[in-house]
């Protein structure tokens, strides 16, 4: 198989004339090795220029990253973006690139084929993003050792999600996004996952216990799916966890008391499913937490937090959740929360605070709110407190050209009499 030594550096000596004409003439690169030239052919039928060896002249972006074999270099990573129309994956080029650890696509609408097993095998990481026009799960599920999976804004046609995953040991990373993929998650997973991202499918069903097994989990984003049931009560069994997401989605039930046992927590979006049940305390105590998002759930009760907490955070919604209040002798109106003030038995005062002028004691504690910060807000705070001020200056106002007009009535029917 292996061609003789002569013939070999022969097209060695080719390979590096070919190379050093075309680049800066004064470089001295002859020493170090070039690419294989059957590498070379195969980017060449992947309308990659080739005119400067790509493994001396790093293509911009890098596109391709080569390893230090002799007396060829060899490909171990290919990043192809914006490939032109006509582009299109040949079975032999595929089989010269088997060398390659990292393989991703970016904006490549050709069609897929089937990958040489040598390729399949030999991939570690496997990226398409907006490529290879439509997947299926059995497609996917050759590259049994990859570490690194992502797909997405690419459709991916499956039966279910353990077709593709059922295999791949050695996973650490997967999303599969924006892929229409259907049917429900996988009962099972590996133990080593980091992250999983499978947001904005048609995933259905309910979250399997089996997800708070996963010990080393760091980024779950299921949002933007069809799923339903509660939230695991084991979720805080996922210790390494800081990115959470289940937005949009169908969860009911209560928001489980265990998630106070994640410590590392940094982004919770629970937003926009039908969690009811009162907002737990203990997120106040996640030293970590940046991002706070529950809004548009039916959780009720009054916020335990206060506005210290509130302000540590970058981001917080509660809005939408219309059973929800907070306690204005905590809080002030100013923070705009989207929820009401809570009356003294802890349930929303109906109405926005500034039209109920006419209650009771309320109106008086709600004055109390005297946070003495941020001056672009106090205007409106300002004209909220001069809200009722205002009806009684304008009834007075009222009132008193009335009895003027009267009076001046008066007076002219006794001039004119
Ligand atoms: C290219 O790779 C080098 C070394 O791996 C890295 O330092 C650099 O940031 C990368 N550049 C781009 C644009 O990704
Ligand atoms: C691909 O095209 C997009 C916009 O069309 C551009 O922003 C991006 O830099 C391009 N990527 C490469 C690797 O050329
Ligand atoms: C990939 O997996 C196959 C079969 O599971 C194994 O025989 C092979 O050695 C692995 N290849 C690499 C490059 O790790
Ligand atoms: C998913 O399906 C919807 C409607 O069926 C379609 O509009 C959308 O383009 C599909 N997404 C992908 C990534 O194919
Ligand atoms: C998905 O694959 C199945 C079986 O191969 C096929 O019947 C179905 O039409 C495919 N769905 C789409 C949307 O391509
Ligand atoms: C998972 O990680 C542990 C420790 O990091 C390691 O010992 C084990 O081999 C890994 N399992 C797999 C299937 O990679
Ligand atoms: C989850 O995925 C959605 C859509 O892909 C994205 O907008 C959001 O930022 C992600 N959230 C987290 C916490 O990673
Ligand atoms: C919360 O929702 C669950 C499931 O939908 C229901 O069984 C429970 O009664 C609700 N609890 C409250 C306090 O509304
Ligand atoms: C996790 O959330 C933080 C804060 O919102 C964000 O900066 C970071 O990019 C997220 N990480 C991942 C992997 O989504
Ligand atoms: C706000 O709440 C946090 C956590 O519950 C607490 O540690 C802190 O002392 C409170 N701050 C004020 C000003 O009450
Ligand atoms: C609001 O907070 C004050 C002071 O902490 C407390 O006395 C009062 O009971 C709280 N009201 C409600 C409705 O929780």
């Amino acid at each position: 198989m292996k061609p003789p030594p002569f013939f070999l550096f022969l097209l060695y000596l080719a390979v590096s004339a070919a190379a050093t004409t075309t680049a800066t003439p004064s470089s001295s690169s002859s020493s170090s090795s070039t690419l294989d030239p059957k590498q070379i052919q195969a980017l060449e039928s992947l309308n990659i220029p080739t005119a400067r060896d790509p493994c001396i002249q790093p293509s911009p972006h890098n596109a391709t990253v080569c390893d230090n074999s002799k007396p060829f270099r060899h490909l171990v990573s290919l990043h192809l973006s914006n490939c032109s129309a006509d582009l299109s994956l040949s079975f032999t080029a595929l089989k010269s690139l088997s060398s390659l650890h990292s393989l991703s696509f970016t904006n490549c609408h050709t069609y897929p084929i089937r990958f040489p097993s040598d390729l399949s095998l030999s991939l570690t990481s496997f990226a398409c993003i907006r490529s290879l026009r439509r997947l299926t799960g059995v497609w996917l599920s050759r590259f049994v050792n990859l570490t690194d999976l992502t797909v997405s804004f690419t459709p991916v046609n499956t039966t279910g999600l353990y077709v593709i995953l059922g295999n791949m040991h050695k996973l650490k990373k997967v999303t599969i996004s924006h892929a229409n993929l259907t049917g429900s998650l996988p009962r099972h997973l590996h133990q080593n996952l980091t992250h999983v991202d499978l947001s904005d499918n048609k995933l259905k069903g309910n979250i399997p216990t089996s997800f708070t097994l996963l010990e080393d989990l760091e980024c779950l984003n299921l949002s933007s799916n069809e799923l339903n049931g509660v939230i695991p009560t084991e979720f805080g069994d996922l210790t390494s966890l800081k990115n959470l997401s289940l937005s949009s989605n169908s969860l009911s039930g209560s928001i489980p008391d265990s998630i106070s046992a994640i410590p590392g927590l940094v982004h919770v979006d629970l937003s926009n499913n039908q969690l009811n049940g009162t907002v737990p305390r203990f997120f106040s105590e996640l030293k970590g937490l940046k991002v706070l998002k529950l809004e548009n759930n039916e959780l009720h009760g009054v916020l335990p937090f206060n506005a210290s907490f509130i302000k540590r955070l970058d981001v917080f919604k509660v809005g939408g959740n219309s059973n929800l209040c907070y306690n204005h002798s905590v809080l002030s109106s100013k923070m705009k929360l989207g929820v009401a003030p809570c009356d003294k038995h802890g349930m929303p005062m109906s109405p926005p605070p500034s039209k109920d002028s006419s209650g009771d004691g309320d109106s008086d504690s709600d004055s109390a709110d005297y946070d003495d910060d941020s001056a672009d807000d106090t205007s409106e705070k300002k004209e909220q407190h001069h809200g009722p001020n205002k009806v009684v200056l304008g009834v007075a106002i009222g009132l008193s050209s009335i009895v003027f007009l009267i009076v001046f009535l008066i007076l002219l029917s006794k001039w004119c009499g």
